[in-house]
């Protein structure tokens, strides 16, 4: 199969994560004989460096144009004190636009061998496997008007939260499907004691749920979400919330897994789907050789997954992550407890790949 990527390895361990997610693609590529190709370009404060603005337009054709696009991270101090939207996180929030997915997928596993990483206790942490589907185009982020105006003398700063039926409903549509193929159960949070947003998401979302019978649906305040969430991990399945609440949700979630930089992302439904770690750019460790891989490696496998339909290969991925931590290899933010190694970015890439490899190698003589 072809697939053109663009990769946008953006700012801080953008490139050095994302380096090792493009290796993992091409050895897929290689061993299974499709022809993957790569575009690179920039975003975020890469891109505003080098052309003034975030997201250049012959970035945004280039992912226009593409199949699939892998976003390394974006964000830099140096931009700090400027107005959001000319900070590189704006670009980012443009592309997503203009890609048009709605849906961001984000996974967070315990993984039993790296449970010492967690603050978590090992017997609450158990096998939790919870993904959140995080509404993304919508909410505060995306919200008119907003600004800071000046009244009688004093700044005042101000966002809208919006939400339309049909935005929530289609996202809930994502996250009920997804519930089917796992174990059917659904948690929607939302802050409807408070919010008219989230009132209508409460309804749109339990409207739904009578064409989704085999999932149970539980709704859930975020506040008492957030405590629930740590408290007992194991319990959830599918978590569904707008765009700001799963932001917050999904970084909380990582403490489960360990470390915000094993977490990998898909954003479906729209034009052009994309894929991006969770973590952010970490400019403090960035060229140390401490950035995780794995979030971005997590990631490319999505891709495989969502815009190849290659859900072998793209399991194949998961089963190496899994089997590398399982080995006792970290990298520094996982580094606690008893473990066998310390690997950098790019050791831990190469243990991943050779994995795969192994793997594959393995099950093409079996089914030789
Ligand atoms: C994320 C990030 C972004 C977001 C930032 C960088 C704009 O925190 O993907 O979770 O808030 O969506
Ligand atoms: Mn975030």
């Amino acid at each position: 199969m072809e697939l053109n990527i663009t990769v946008l390895a953006g700012d801080g361990i953008g490139p050095e994560v994302t380096a090792q997610g493009v290796r993992l693609l091409k050895a897929v590529a290689e061993r299974h004989g499709h022809a993957f190709t790569f575009n690179e370009k920039k975003v975020g404060g890469a891109a505003i460096r080098e052309t003034g603005v975030p997201l250049p337009e012959d970035t945004l054709a280039a992912c226009l144009e593409s199949d699939a696009v892998l976003l390394g991270a974006v964000g830099s101090p140096e931009f700090d004190a400027l107005p959001p939207e000319r900070r590189p996180e704006s670009g980012l929030l443009a592309l997503r636009k203009a890609l048009g997915g709605f849906a961001n997928l984000r996974p967070a596993i315990a993984y039993p061998s790296i449970a010492d990483s967690s603050p978590i206790k090992a017997e609450v942490l158990g096998k939790a496997d919870i993904l959140i589907v995080r509404e993304l185009l919508g909410g505060l982020y995306f919200g008119q008007p907003r600004g800071i105006e000046e009244i009688d003398g004093k700044q005042s700063g101000f966002n809208t939260m919006r939400y339309s039926e049909d935005e929530i409903e289609r996202v809930a549509r994502v996250a009920f499907e997804a519930a089917r193929t796992r174990r059917k159960f659904l948690a929607s949070v939302d802050k409807a004691n408070v919010l008219e947003t989230s009132r209508l998401w409460r309804q749109v979302v339990g409207k739904l749920s009578s064409e989704y019978p085999d999932v149970t649906v539980e709704h859930h305040y975020v506040d008492s979400f957030a405590m629930h969430l740590v408290m007992n991990p194991q319990r959830f399945d599918v978590v569904v919330s707008e765009n700001l609440f799963g932001d917050i949700l999904s970084d909380e979630a990582a403490v489960i897994t360990g470390s915000l930089g094993l977490l990998g992302s898909a954003t479906i439904g729209g034009k052009i789907d994309l894929y991006e770690p969770v973590h952010g750019s970490a400019p403090d460790i960035a060229g140390t050789g401490k950035a995780n891989p794995i979030g971005a490696i997590a990631s490319a496998a999505m891709l495989l997954r969502h815009s190849a339909n290659l859900e072998a290969e793209a399991t194949a991925i998961e089963d190496a992550i899994r089997a590398v931590l399982d080995a006792g290899y970290r990298t520094e933010d996982i580094a606690r407890g008893t473990y066998k190694q310390k690997c950098t970015t790019e050791e831990m890439g190469s243990l991943i790949l050779e994995h795969f490899n192994a793997s594959t190698a393995l099950s093409a003589a079996q089914s030789a």
